[in-house]
């Protein structure tokens, strides 16, 4: 994705409460916050860092289950979906920073654990290794980087258990759409993160991956949290115009008939990657 392309999920306030919904709802089906290897080896005065933290709803729900000595920062390139400083716990804090360009020398080296979620809307071939690299710089050695992403090129739509359920067609074609404008106007793809890690000198690197309709309770949650995400970047989309856009009339007929298709049962589905490695440790003096 070119620095110039807007970032079109958009921050409006409605975009910052699915961003929070959208936390609660893939940390029940996830099952961790922190993945086991890493947090059951935390120091006492463990420094963690999340990265394009959004709203800082992560850090801030990590903040509520760690000892108080833990301390979190989160980065992030806009601060308008940053959660009130006066509601975050004072161990925790949030600062603009691009994690494409290089951070501050006096940060590098500092963080016990990176976490990133989600950005996978502003990645694209060949960004993922330069971020990767770019976030290890700020690990300890032996700290270990967990990075969350949803491979939305596999979403689609499925028909549910109702007898009356549709097979999703509409919720099918609004992410075809969407995946379709990303792999073609922003080289969109999803990574092997193993080989990825495996790639940046990571060692003992784990890839969870679970399927989101894994507690059917949740696939409705899913179903809403995606197809609102892609119809809204579909909007902003036909706002701005391009080749194979749709235009927002087309939009507004998919995004009524993508709730038809809910209504009735049916949901969207799509693959979960957390994937968790560790910067080699310090050579122990015996
Ligand atoms: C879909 S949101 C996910 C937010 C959060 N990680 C979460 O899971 O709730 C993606 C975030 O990445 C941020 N972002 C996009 N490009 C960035 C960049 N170059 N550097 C830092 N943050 C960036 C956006 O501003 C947005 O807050």
């Amino acid at each position: 994705m070119s620095d110039e392309e807007p970032y079109w999920l958009g921050r409006a306030s409605l975009e910052q409460q699915r961003l929070i919904k959208q936390h609660y709802v893939w940390t029940k089906t996830i099952g961790y916050l922190l993945h086991p290897s890493i947090a059951s080896n935390l120091p006492e005065n463990a420094r963690i860092a999340d990265i394009g933290t959004g709203t800082g709803i992560w850090l801030t729900d990590m903040a509520k289950a760690s000892p108080p000595t833990h301390h979190f920062d989160g980065y992030d390139i806009s601060d308008a979906q940053f959660l009130p400083a006066d509601s975050l716990p004072s161990n925790v804090s949030l600062s603009l920073g691009d994690f494409k360009k290089p951070f501050p020398a006096a940060l590098h080296g500092t963080y016990d654990v990176v976490n990133i979620r989600l950005i996978i809307i502003s990645m694209g071939r060949g960004v993922w290794e330069s971020t990767l690299r770019n976030v290890l710089t700020l690990l300890k050695p032996g700290g270990a980087i967990q990075w969350t992403e949803g491979n939305f090129l596999v979403a689609r739509g499925f028909r549910g258990a109702a007898p009356a359920s549709t097979g999703g067609h509409w919720l099918s074609r609004a992410q075809a759409q969407m995946n379709n404008t990303l792999v073609n106007r922003f080289g969109f793809n999803f990574p092997d993160f193993t080989q990825l890690y495996a790639d940046a000198g990571l060692e003992r690197v784990e890839e969870d991956v679970l399927s989101t309709d894994r507690l059917p309770e949740q696939r409705p949650d899913f179903t809403e949290i995606g197809s609102g995400a892609v119809l809204g970047a579909l909007k902003n989309l036909a706002g701005a115009g391009g080749d194979g856009c749709w235009d927002e009339a087309k939009v507004e007929e998919c995004r009524e008939k993508a709730r038809v298709d809910a209504e009735s049962g049916a949901y969207l589905r799509w693959d979960i990657h957390v994937t968790v490695g560790f910067l080699a440790a310090p050579m122990s003096v015996t």
